[in-house]
Formats: C-alpha cells, structure tokens, sequence
C-alpha cells in the first residue's frame, strides 16, 4: 500500500513536471501572445547603421528629399565608396546599458533596433555577409548582443527591424528607385536617372550580381535565422518595405522562421500577403474609426528623420510627444518613438531631453497609458480618455489638455453612476455634479500638469459608446516616403 502510495506520487510529479515543461514551449494563443505588447503600449524605435555617418549630408551637400538613413540610394552613393566609409564607423562611445536605461526611465516597455537597415549594414556578428559590423568596420564589435544584455538587465523587450526586401549594398535585393535629384546636384543626373530607370532602381552596377532569389536564399534567409538564434528571446520582428518584396516564396521561407521564436510578434511589413500581427501606420495617428478593433502601432520620428541628421530643425516638442502618446493610447493602439543615434553611438542631446521630459510625465501619469483599452468617449474638446474595466466598475482616465478656465469638465452623454473622481498626480478627490446631459468635474483653477492633467474617474458597470460620429477612414499601414 505505502509503496503504491509512493509510486503513484512519484508518477503524479512526473506527470506534473512533463506537463509544465511542454507548457513553457508550447505555443500561446494569439491574444496570449499580444497580452504584454497591448499592455506595453510605449516603444522605442532606434535607427542606427552606417547612414548616421552621413547624418544626411554627402560632398558637402544637403541631402535634397527624404530620411538620413537613405543617404546611399538618395545620393547614389556607388557601394565601394559606400563600404569604404563604413570602414571608419566606430561608435566608441556606445553604452547600450545607457540605451535600456533611458527607454525605461522614458516610461517605455520594449525597444526595436535596425538590426539591418536599407542600406544592408548588419549591426550584428553575421555569417551570411561581410556587410556587417564585425567585418567591414574597424569598431569590429557585434553591437546587439550587450544591447540584448541591457534590455533583460531592464526588463525591456527586444524587437528587431529588418530590412528584407531592399538592400543596397548586398546584391540582388530591390532597390526602391529615386531620383538623383533628390540627393545631390550630381553633374551626371540625367545618365544616373536613366540607369536606374533601366535597372529597377539600381545605380551601381554590382547591385546586380545576385538575383533577388539568391539574395534571399544567401542574405535575408541566414541572417534572420542568425537573429532569431543568438541573441536570446526576441520579442518583435519588424520587417520593412512589403511592396518591395518581389516574391511570395521569399516571404514564406522568412515567415518559416519565426517559429524559432514561437511567441515573437510581427508586422504587416514582410509582403503585401501577410498581415503579421500588427498594423503600422506611419508618422500619423490614424482615425479612430478606422483602428477599432485592430492591432495597431504608430511609429514615428522625434525629428525629421529616422536615421541621425546633422542640424535637424524638425524637433517635436515634449507636450506634442506626450500628446501623441496619450492620443494614440485613446485609440487603443502603441506608439513606437524612434530615436536616430550619433556615429559615435550616443543619442543626440534633444532627444535625450525628451525621453526625460516624457519619463518625468509617465512616472506620475503611467497608469492612464499602460494596459489601458481605447476610450468609448469620442468628441472630447478638451483632451483625450482611456479605460480600463475591473469586475463591476469602469476606470476612465481622462487626459486634460486644454485645463476648463471655468473649473468644471465636462463630459457630454456620459449616464453610468459615478464611484469616485480624482486627480491623478496627488489622488485629490474631485466634486461631481451635473447641468442638462453634461456630467461635470469641478477642478481647481489650475492644471497640475501643463500638457496634460490626468482625472481617474470610476464609474458603475460598462460605458457604452458615446458620440461615435467621426467619419470613416481608412487607416494607411506601411512605408510612407
Ligand atoms: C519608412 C522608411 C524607412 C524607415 C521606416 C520606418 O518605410 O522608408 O527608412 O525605416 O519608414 O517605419
């Protein structure tokens, strides 16, 4: 009997311990995959690679159109010149561990690097092409694995960009034509425009040695799996230029591999086929009618320009970043911030300013972002509303930008009975009344917080939809340029 007893425990903890580990592998449902992403809402995006050492200028010219990090197609800069510079790139101060900690200190809960950008340049250790870091510049130093370090040192999340479809500098990939004039007044315009005219956008003729197959199968393939393989858990693929992507066995051989990591997220980026998990509007924040429902993520620059730009003057402010975020959150999407790192590998000063600026906001304000649905307020004229829902009540946090001169908010339509509303920052109780179909928030004369004051208001049950009457439009997912 006592051995029984004994054996059938021991085969009970088997059982147990069998099962919990095929559980940890196994792979989650969707919405238990997205569960930490929709809760993360804040992301930062890093454009860095050779470009940065440009920062959008060649032979002493301004680059005439468009992102820094397309210097080498926009200027037609032939590959050799191209590779030569890059032997230079050496990004001495580079403080990845400084990196994790700002995005963290920004409020933020993952982070998307460019592991290869457009112009081919892998950041990483890559076996598949020389065209990397470690070979091709004197740095000689893969600079993602104690980035990897850093975000787990903080609890960041780690997503890689990777630019499938066009490479400039490892041969056969697209190309993305562009004119010449909108790099540099190059004498030769017009012969460079009708070559690339003739070569589906290619200006040097060694971009021609390989076929897009090849690329993939030589380039895009090796590296993706060397990604997905060495560099611990990786959180998000973010693919870039679906319409570039010549072919659909391409795709699907890159989609293969994302089963390495069986609970990584992705884009709509990879082929125009496949929608990934998230949608990606670029530089704008969509309607919200057009986003309801949907998985959905705005990235943007700080500046004018994703890749470092000397003399950028298109810095946005704090209040329009915080603003952006909060607006973003009340649609139910995330806001992925790109930050465009110096040549020497420090971030440039304005935007170390902002992410502090925005941190500081976050520490007191996070809860009106994080894990929070999309508000079932529509027309608000002062500001913006998130909720989230508890077993009986419904949390509304509402985001003041415009603070009322007259001391009252209003909320139009708004029935369900009302538990509780405070301020945010220092949890003051705020009196409730109403006149006509408005419910009114009386608040003190000034606003705690000059971009934006938060009100936790607790309400009774479910809110309904209120005032859901903005026109429908669709939302644009993808490249912009
Ligand atoms: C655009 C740009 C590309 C950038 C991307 C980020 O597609 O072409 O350079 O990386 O936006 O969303």
């Amino acid at each position: 009997m006592r051995t029984n007893n004994k054996s059938i425990s021991i085969v009970l903890i088997l059982i147990f311990l069998i099962s919990g580990a095929t559980k940890a592998q196994q792979k989650q449902t969707d919405a238990e995959r997205l569960a930490w992403w929709h809760e993360a809402k804040f992301g930062m995006f890093i454009h860095w690679g050779v470009y940065s050492m440009y920062g959008g200028v060649y032979k002493g010219y301004q680059q005439a159109r468009g992102d820094a990090a397309w210097i080498e197609n926009r200027c037609k800069i032939p590959v050799a010149e191209y590779r030569e510079n890059a032997k230079q790139f050496n990004p001495v101060n580079y403080n990845p561990d400084a990196w994790a900690k700002m995005a963290k200190d920004a409020g933020m809960k993952y982070l998307i690097i460019t592991a290869k950008h457009h112009d081919g340049f892998a950041l990483f250790d890559s076996k598949a092409s020389d065209w990397n870091v470690v070979d091709a510049t004197i740095y000689g130093k893969d600079l993602l694995k104690p980035l990897a370090e850093a975000c787990k040192k903080y609890g960041i999340k780690l997503g890689f960009y990777y630019s499938q479809a066009v490479d400039w500098t490892n041969p056969g990939a697209s190309a993305a034509r562009r004119l010449m004039k909108e790099g540099w007044p190059n004498p030769d315009s017009t012969k460079i425009d009708t070559y690339t005219k003739e070569h589906d956008g290619h200006w040097d003729p060694i971009q021609l040695t390989s076929t897009f197959d090849q690329y993939i199968d030589q380039v895009a393939v090796p590296q993706v799996k060397e990604l997905l393989t060495n560099y611990g858990e990786v959180s998000v693929l973010w693919w870039d230029y679906a319409t570039q992507m010549k072919t659909v066995e391409g795709s699907e051989k890159l989609k293969k591999l994302l089963d390495i990591q069986p609970n990584i997220i992705t884009n709509d980026r990879l082929h125009p086929d496949f929608p990934g998990d998230t949608r990606t509007p670029e530089q704008a924040i969509p309607d919200r009618d057009a986003v309801e429902g949907q998985t959905w993520e705005t990235c943007m620059t700080m500046s004018s320009s994703w890749g470092y730009k000397k003399n950028d003057s298109g810095w946005k402010s704090s209040e329009i970043l915080i603003r952006n975020l909060v607006k973003i959150a009340a649609r139910g999407g995330n806001y992925l911030l790109n930050i465009g790192p110096k040549p020497d590998g420090t971030f440039p000063e304005e935007s170390i300013q902002r992410l502090k600026e925005i941190g500081q906001w976050m520490n007191v304000n996070g809860e009106a972002i994080y894990g929070t649905q999309a508000s079932p307020l529509n027309i608000l004229p002062w500001g913006e509303c998130t909720k989230k829902e508890t077993k009986d009540n419904t949390i509304l946090y509402l985001s003041v930008f415009d603070w009322p001169k007259d001391g009252k908010l209003k909320i139009n339509g708004l029935r369900n009975k009302i538990v509780s509303a405070r301020l945010l920052a220092n949890g003051v109780k705020l009196k409730i009344s109403s006149a006509q179909n408005d419910l009114i928030i009386n608040v003190p004369e000034t606003a705690p917080d000059q971009i934006a004051s938060v009100i936790k208001l607790e309400v009774k049950g479910r809110v309904e939809k209120i005032n859901t009457s903005s026109p429908k439009k669709k939302m644009q997912s993808g490249a912009l340029d």
